[in-house]
C-alpha cells in the first residue's frame, strides 16, 4: 500500500505536471508523472510501427506490452523518464508523440498494464501522482484529489513555454489544436476517461501564477496529511 497520495489530475496544460512536481520537491513526495509512461509506450509504438500503417496495429500493441519497462527516476532532483533502460525523457514530449499519445492512451490493455505498473511504483511511498484517471481509477482512495483546469489561451501559452524551453519547435495554432484534440479525446473515450473525481476539489489556475498555484495546493495536502498522521 502506498502511505499517502495525493491525486493531480486534469486536461493538458491546466498546471498539473508544475504543480505536482512542485509539491512533491517541497513535501519531499515521490513525484509520479503518468503521462510520461503513457508518452514513453507510444514513443516506442512509433518506433515500431510500419509508417504506412494510419490505423493502430493492435497485434503490435499487445507483443510490445510484453516486452517493455519504463522507469520514472529522480536524478539531482528532477524526473527523468527511462524505456528499455534508455533515457527518453526530452524525446516523448516531441509534436509527433504529443500527436498519437490520445489513441495509444485509449486502448483499454495499455491502460490496465500503466495502473499496475503505476500502483507498482507508488508501493510504500508518499506520492504525488498526475494523470487523467488517478483520482477516479488508479488510486480512488487517495487521501487528497485535486482536479486543474484553465481556459485555453492559457494553457497554450504554458506550453509553448515549456516547448521553448525544451528547444521543440512548434506554433501556437498546432499546440492549441494538440490540447483541444488531446482533452476530447481524452475525456470522450469509454474505458477510464479524464474526469473529476466526485470528491475532488477544483483548482482553476487561469489567474494563478506557478508559485500561488503551488503555494495553494500545497497548503491543502499539509492540511489533509496532518490531520491524518496528526503531525
Ligand atoms: O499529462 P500529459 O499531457 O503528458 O499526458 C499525455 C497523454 O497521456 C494524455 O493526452 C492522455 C494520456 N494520459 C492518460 O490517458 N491517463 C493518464 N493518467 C495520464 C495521461
Amino acid at each position: 500500500m502506498s502511505k499517502f497520495v495525493v491525486a493531480i489530475d486534469g486536461g493538458a496544460g491546466s498546471g498539473k505536471s508544475t504543480t505536482a512536481r512542485g509539491v512533491a520537491k517541497r513535501l519531499n513526495f515521490f513525484y509520479l508523472d503518468t503521462g510520461a509512461m503513457y508518452r514513453a509506450f507510444t514513443l516506442k509504438y512509433l518506433q515500431n510501427r510500419h509508417k504506412s500503417e494510419d490505423r493502430i496495429n493492435m497485434e503490435l500493441v499487445e507483443r510490445l506490452l510484453i516486452d517493455t519497462t519504463i522507469e520514472l527516476r529522480q536524478e539531482n532532483g528532477e524526473t527523468r523518464v527511462y524505456l528499455d533502460g534508455d533515457d527518453v525523457t526530452l524525446a516523448i514530449r516531441t509534436p509527433e508523440v504529443s500527436g498519437f499519445v490520445s489513441q495509444v492512451s485509449a486502448i483499454p490493455d495499455v491502460r490496465v498494464w500503466m495502473v499496475a505498473k503505476q500502483r507498482g511504483i507508488a508501493e510504500g511511498k508518499n506520492v504525488v501522482c498526475e494523470g487523467r484517471d488517478i483520482g477516479t481509477v488508479v488510486f480512488p482512495d487517495a487521501q487528497v484529489k485535486i482536479f486543474m483546469q484553465a481556459d485555453l489561451k492559457t494553457r497554450t501559452e504554458r506550453r509553448l513555454k515549456e516547448l521553448a524551453e525544451k528547444k521543440i519547435t512548434t506554433d501556437t495554432e498546432e499546440v492549441a489544436e494538440n490540447l483541444k484534440f488531446r482533452d476530447k479525446y481524452d475525456s470522450g473515450r469509454a474505458h477510464s476517461p479524464l474526469k473529476k473525481a466526485d470528491d475532488a476539489i477544483v483548482v482553476d489556475t487561469t489567474d494563478l501564477t506557478i508559485e500561488q498555484e503551488i503555494k495553494l495546493v500545497r497548503k491543502i495536502v499539509e492540511e489533509r496529511f496532518r490531520s491524518q498522521t496528526g503531525g
